[in-house]
């Protein structure tokens, strides 16, 4: 999306340009964590929680937190005992985590800075739906992790139940805009939040997106009725 004027655009197209991205998250980030907890009625925690059971972690394991933003998913799954990396491109979002106790590094999900073979597991949560090529990216995750290592991506998905789908559309169109210009620093960020999750594959299609990058053992679990779904497969 260009820019019609000297003001940068205040939030990414649907095209998910990674500089729009990048510089979208930096201008959320110092909010982000109150305004998600407000968003998602406190279900943030729970899903975070589910998403560090999904990857079984073990002390000593090495894990790759990818899109990690201000690392508040990262030390969920520091809780256990694993060596967990946060990894961002937007600086002002691994800034805004700064005091939370696990290594950052500044990294794009489309060039991993990270040899192959790597991590003994590898996750992204509610990132993958920002990149600008989720097949890429999936493959860059794939060869950073050790053969058979695990990955588990936690995204918002599509409600299951049909009279609920509606519903929570129509919840995500017209209330979280609004909702989000009494939190947030940058509501039309919260409008690309909306947008984006309409636009993301329902679970079968991700599921099958994952297969496609050459990961086993697909399947995936629904939380709070399939307002988000983790997906756990095989490297
Ligand atoms: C909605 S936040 C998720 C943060 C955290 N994982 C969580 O669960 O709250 C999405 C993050 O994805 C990051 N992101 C989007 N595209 C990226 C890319 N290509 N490379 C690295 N990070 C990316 C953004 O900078 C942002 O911090």
């Amino acid at each position: 999306m260009a820019s019609t004027g000297t003001n940068p655009p205040q939030r990414a197209s649907l095209d998910k340009d990674p500089a729009e991205v990048a510089a979208m998250f930096d201008r959320v980030a110092k909010r982000y964590d109150i305004t998600n907890t407000v968003l998602s009625f406190g279900q943030d925690r729970g899903w975070r929680k589910k998403t560090r059971k999904a990857l079984g972690l073990r002390p000593g394991e090495v894990v790759l937190d990818l899109a990690a933003g201000t690392a508040v998913s990262t030390v969920e799954l520091a809780r256990s005992g694993a060596h967990c990396i946060a990894a961002d491109f937007s600086l002002g979002m691994l800034k805004a985590g700064a005091h939370r106790d696990v290594p950052k590094v500044a990294a794009d999900a489309l060039h991993l800075p990270f040899a192959d073979d790597s991590f003994d597991a590898a996750t992204i949560s509610f990132g993958l739906r920002n990149v600008h090529d989720v097949s890429t990216a999936l493959a860059e995750l794939r060869r950073v992790l050790k053969p058979g290592g695990r990955l588990v991506i936690c995204e918002f998905s599509t409600p299951t139940f049909k009279p609920f789908r509606t519903v929570y559309m129509e919840y995500l169109m017209k209330a979280l805009p609004a909702v989000a210009t009494k939190v947030s620093s940058s509501p039309a960020a919260y409008v690309y939040l909306a947008e984006s999750i309409r636009a993301w594959p329902d679970q079968f299609a991700l599921g099958d997106l994952i297969r496609e990058a050459g990961f086993t053992k697909v399947r995936w679990q629904n939380m709070t009725g399939g307002i988000a779904a983790i997906h756990s497969a095989r490297a």
